[in-house]
């Protein structure tokens, strides 16, 4: 029955995750594009995001490869269960889908709305993962502490 429920509670917690990440980096697409035509002179800006994504990208590959190499597939899981959705509905009054990336991008004021979102959210998943690391349930499964450790590193680098 424990390692049912144990079971189920990985689940669950990798599916959150990899809606997540693919959110993430996926978001953070829109806003390189629209910062690249922006500020196509801006190579640090560029980069910096560029860096961002990539490690968004690389935490997605990981849940995805953990939920694979068990055979499985993550659960559904939608919008109600994203942490940057739910910081865009506060701060913009949107979905991200919904959120013209160009026009924010064009208004100052907007703009460091949008970064606000970004580290706030950022700052939700540093604690969380510490949260996780500590957690008995995830400590029977190593390689689920082992993404975790890769992106409590990662996180503030980005
Ligand atoms: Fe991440
Ligand atoms: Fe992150």
């Amino acid at each position: 029955m424990k390692a049912w429920f144990r079971s189920r509670y990985l689940d669950l917690l990798g599916s959150i995750y990899i809606y997540n990440e693919h959110r993430g980096y996926t978001s953070i697409d829109r806003v390189l594009e629209a910062v690249r035509s922006r500020w196509p002179d801006d190579a640090e800006l560029i980069a910096s995001i560029e860096k961002h994504r990539a490690d968004e990208r690389k935490h997605y590959v990981m849940f995805r490869r953990w939920f694979e190499d068990q055979g499985k597939m993550p659960l559904m899981v939608e919008r109600t269960c994203g942490h940057i959705d739910r910081f865009v509905e506060i701060m913009f009054g949107r979905r991200i889908d919904d959120l013209d990336t160009r026009t924010v991008i064009s208004d100052d004021r907007l703009f460091a709305r949008l970064c606000r979102v970004i580290s706030l959210t950022e700052q939700r998943g540093y604690k969380q993962v510490e949260i996780l690391l500590a957690h008995p349930l995830v400590s029977h499964d190593k390689r689920l502490i082992k993404i975790f450790r890769i992106i409590e590193q990662d996180e503030p680098s980005h």
